[in-house]
């Protein structure tokens, strides 16, 4: 949630810190500012609504100078508004914070800087950051910036400027993401890779309680002991055009696109006909995964519903007992768990709070973790055991649907892998599986081809308050992820059940023009689903069926129908979640709708 930039070099900083937030508007949108050292006094302009309200405000008054700060929020503590928007200052605005997460602690620092006569403007946490700074400040800016976050307590990323000390930018994260960005004579901070990429492609990644001191000169880290670190380079290889949105409408629209290659590049090196599976960030002997006696797969939100596919695949091939949390509730349950016990965390950011939280109470009771993510360096690739990075590439759209994609590729992995290992599949299953998966991104780029269908439907279902999808096995992970994406970006409500549970309460809610979406790609559960579909359709619902090639049959019994690519039904999910995705956003465009950027959400929900 939030996203922060900051900039040091030669150059005018307002235009280079409102393009880095731009990059970074999927973090949270509701608010944005910049703190701009002009000469020797700080100069902030901040207002409610989106960037390109800054941006106006900018225009009209510019602020010059070469050093600065800016932030894009996502509001948790105190309403969207003009004052509760960061940057945040001091009393005499002589220091300045833009900060991402959440100080818990807030209030009780709160009351004691205004007992020592410290006043507060705004209701966020945030506030307290400049006042501590300002309460420990005698003249070198980061020392005052380490006692401060000495005493707070939660999660953090933060950027601070001083106007005695108009040369630097000190930045420190702790359980909320940050990264340097090393130019030529120019240096950055920001919360996430895009926002430097087209400056620079060099970057530390940094870790918790890592402080940072920019000066025209270069960079310096600390730890918390104030000893100078050294750093490895990151060398970022993908390109400032993987997070553009290369001619599509939406960068949602263009990562359904990129499905294909996503899937492929998932898969590449390691799925390989004839060849053991390897998996090089994957540790994990035979012996070790013999022993396991159970895996929870924890996750939150789309991630989560890759996790429920993760669940069929890995029971089915590798005959290991799965459960599938949501990270919220699997932190707080006080779950059985041992050494024997394997987590897999799922979390395209690799920041998600609650999956992080999950992965150290999981942890600490002895599991060993596996991270699939799609960010390296994140914080759940740095704190798991073993990690299987998803290579969707930058995913910038809100709503997620590449990641989801590579999310359940790594299921595939993980499943053939562990069944290789403890072979309860024979060579020929696991050689004809690993053909078949092979052949997907070819079958992927098939279900683009359903477009028309689909928009077709959309423009005539859009207006529709409510919505069901049913299915049957792994046709009900589906289900539940088609419904996630149409109540996220075009606000219909929907409902997602398996399709044998409907006839016990849901079933009440069908009438007459109720949309159903029926998924029936499950060979095995075919003729189940019909079953389900003539009983919603007897009491007049409206419905689209999703089904492999060859069951042109079920059009008998719906009112439309889509077909994907004959396939293994255990792979289905991969392609039948595509028109689903597109069935989303052409509702959402109808709607007209903020397609990238839905109300109320933020990419990474780095708070609890
Ligand atoms: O970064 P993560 O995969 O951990 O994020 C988990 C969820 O917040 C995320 O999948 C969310 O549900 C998306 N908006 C779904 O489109």
């Amino acid at each position: 949630m939030c996203g922060i930039v900051g900039y040091i070099g030669k150059r005018e900083a307002s235009p280079i810190l409102v393009e880095g937030l731009s990059k970074l508007e999927y973090r949270g949108y509701d608010s944005a500012g910049v703190a701009i050292i002009e000469k020797e006094d700080i100069k902030t302009t901040k207002c409610k609504g989106r960037l390109l309200n800054l941006q106006e405000k900018l225009e009209e008054t510019p602020i010059k100078g070469n050093i600065g700060i800016g932030h894009t929020r996502w509001a948790t503590h105190g309403e969207p508004s003009d004052r509760n928007s960061h940057p945040h200052s001091n009393e005499d605005e002589t220091i300045s914070v833009v900060h991402n997460g959440i100080i818990e602690n807030y209030l009780h620092l709160r009351e004691w800087l205004t007992s020592k006569g410290y006043k507060f403007v705004s209701e966020t946490d945030t506030e307290v950051i400049p006042h501590l700074v300002n309460y420990y400040y005698k003249g070198d800016l980061l020392q005052a910036v380490m006692a401060a976050t000495s005493k707070m307590e939660g999660s953090y990323a933060i950027g601070v400027v001083c106007s005695k000390e108009p040369d630097k930018i000190v930045a420190v994260r702790k359980d909320s993401p940050l990264i340097v960005g090393l130019g030529e004579d120019e240096y950055f901070i920001a919360s996430d890779i895009p926002a430097v990429l087209n400056h620079t492609r060099d970057v530390y990644l940094l870790n918790d309680r890592e402080y940072v001191l920019m000066t025209k000169d270069g960079v310096k880290l600390f730890n918390e002991e104030g000893e100078e670190v050294n750093k490895e380079i990151y060398h970022v290889t993908w390109n400032a055009d993987a997070a553009e949105k290369g001619g599509y409408e939406h960068f949602m629209l263009k990562e359904i696109h990129e499905q294909p290659k996503a899937i492929k590049d998932t898969m590449t090196s390691r799925i390989i006909p004839g060849k053991s599976i390897t998996l090089d960030e994957i540790n994990i002997t035979k012996e070790e995964i013999e022993n396991i006696n159970k895996i929870y797969i924890v996750a939150c939100g789309t991630a989560y519903h890759a996790g429920i596919v993760g669940k069929y695949v890995i029971e089915k091939l590798a005959r290991i007992p799965v459960e599938v949390d949501i990270a919220s509730e699997f932190r707080y349950r006080n779950p059985i768990v041992d050494k024997n016990t394997l987590m897999i965390v799922i979390s395209q950011s690799g920041e998600t709070a609650d999956t992080l939280a999950a992965l150290r109470e999981a942890k600490a009771q002895g599991a060993r973790v596996i991270a699939v993510t799609n960010v390296v360096g994140s914080s759940v690739s740095r704190e798991a055991d073993d990690i299987l990075y998803t290579w969707a590439g930058p995913e910038i759209a809100v709503a997620s649907t590449k990641a989801y994609e590579t999310q359940l590729i790594a299921m595939y992995i993980i499943g053939l892998f562990f069944a290789e290992n403890k072979g309860t599949v024979s060579k020929d299953e696991l050689e004809d599986l690993k053909n078949e998966m092979l052949s997907l991104p070819e079958k992927a780029e098939e279900c683009l081809k359903h477009k028309e269908v689909v928009q077709k439907f959309a423009s005539k279902t859009y207006m529709h308050k409510d919505m069901f999808f049913l299915g049957r096995g792994l046709d009900y992970a589906v289900a539940m992820e088609g419904s996630l994406k149409l109540k996220e970006i075009s606000y219909i409500h929907s409902e997602a059940y398996a399709g044998g549970e409907l006839k016990h309460g849901p079933i009440a809610l069908i009438e007459k023009g109720t949309i159903v979406i029926a998924l029936a790609t499950q060979e095995d559960l075919f003729e189940k689903m019909v079953s389900n579909i003539k009983e919603v359709k007897t009491r007049g619902a409206n419905v689209l069926a999703l089904a492999l090639e060859g069951h042109e049959e079920v059009e008998k019994t719906v009112d439309s129908a889509i077909y994907i690519p004959k396939v293994n039904p255990l792979f289905a999910p991969l392609l039948s979640v595509i028109p689903l995705q597109l069935y989303s956003y052409y509702s959402a465009v109808q709607k007209g709708c903020d397609v990238d950027k839905p109300r109320n959400l933020a990419k990474s929900v780095t708070v609890e």
